[in-house]
């Protein structure tokens, strides 16, 4: 059975650059009160990348995918699977893959989305390399893209300094040699409520509330454990020892969490790709905007082992781990 091995990885950003200070200033117009101080002490963000209006998630996810073809060497007609990991479509239908695979000028290969919130990457890269597995694909795309700044309540400052938007994509193909090698993924659905845009769009009217909404502690608890478990089961599955992991790539939710993981798994901090600071949560964007960055930077070498982890709405969450 082949492996699915990442040989390439893209990204982009919104260029426009929304500071703490830039965004309490704007919320302070609205009698709305925040500080860098708060937003940094409790999660590590220091700034956003914000799209500008009209700008779509396809139009990101493309981007994304251009960087991360070019880096693998791999034409857009040799792509067999597309998967976008959204939940900020640009469309009810068609998925945001079929626009995507539009604007490479690919044609004919499957396109769909994944819909698992911050954990979209995870999941949609374990679906991938099922289908690579399975000798259902051979060469696939696989990207995690978000204008989640369309998604805010700009009045609510308990989670509008949280998100960002971008897009980040790797590139998989079947291979001999070891790529991913192993996956899991989890859900409870029972928890949706602590995190949800609960709203649509029904006979041309919206329905429901379509902004996001959390509870803050309740995500922060849930999160850090089921991280540690995902962690440990996914790694008993391959048969590695939990010290001989290189890097670990968890989503960029906050710092906190991310800290308070490692504590947990024992992982030194060196070992931790942390982007959240710089990009703040561009939840299914955020895995594979940090995994670009690492190894564009040097630090994530061919030969590495990375635990690429996400959770989020639903309640999701998941981990994917991969021989680089
Ligand atoms: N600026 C200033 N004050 C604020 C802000 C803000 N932006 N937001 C909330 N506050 C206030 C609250 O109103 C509250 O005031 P009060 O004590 O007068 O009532 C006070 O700060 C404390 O609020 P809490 O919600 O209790 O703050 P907490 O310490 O829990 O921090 C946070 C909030 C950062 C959201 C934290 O709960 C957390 O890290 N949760 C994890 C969730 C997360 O990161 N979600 C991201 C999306 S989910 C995902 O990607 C998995």
């Amino acid at each position: 059975m082949p492996y699915a091995k990442i040989i390439g990885s893209g990204a982009y950003l919104p260029t426009r650059v929304v500071s703490n200070d830039e965004l309490a200033a704007d919320l302070a117009t609205r009698n709305i009160e925040t500080s860098d101080t708060w937003i940094v002490e409790r999660t590590g963000i220091r700034q956003r990348h914000i799209a500008d209006p009209g700008v779509t998630t396809s139009q990101l996810a493309t981007k994304a995918a251009q960087a991360a073809l070019e880096n693998a060497g791999v034409a857009a007609a040799d792509l067999d699977l597309i998967i976008v990991a959204t939940s900020t479509p640009d469309f009810v239908f068609p998925s945001t893959a079929c626009l995507v695979q539009a604007n490479l000028g690919a044609k004919g290969g499957a396109a769909f989305d994944v819909q698992a919130v911050c954990s979209g990457f995870v999941y949609a890269l374990a679906t991938a390399d099922a289908f690579i597995q399975a000798g259902r694909a051979k060469t696939a795309l696989v990207i995690g893209a978000e204008v989640f700044s369309s998604i805010l309540d700009w009045n609510d400052r308990s989670t509008c300094v949280l998100f960002g938007d971008g897009a980040g994509a790797v590139v998989l193909q079947a291979s001999e040699e070891p790529g991913i090698l192993a996956a899991q993924l989890n859900a409870d659905g029972s928890q949706m409520k602590i995190l949800c845009a609960a709203g649509n769009v029904a006979h041309g009217k919206v329905v429901g509330d379509p902004f996001l909404r959390m509870d803050g502690q309740a995500v922060f608890k849930l999160a850090v454990t089921s991280l540690t478990k995902s962690a440990l089961d996914v790694c008993e599955q391959a048969g590695v020892r939990f010290e001989d992991i290189d890097w670990l790539v968890p989503h960029q939710a906050n710092v906190r969490i991310i800290n308070f993981l490692g504590r947990r798994l024992n992982i030194a901090d060196d070992k931790v790709v942390i982007t959240v600071d710089s990009h703040a949560n561009t939840s299914a964007a955020s895995v594979p905007l940090a995994y670009d960055a690492a190894r564009r930077d040097g630090r994530i070498k061919t030969g590495d082992t990375v635990l690429m982890q996400g959770v989020g709405g639903g309640f999701t969450w998941g981990s994917v781990l991969v021989k680089i």
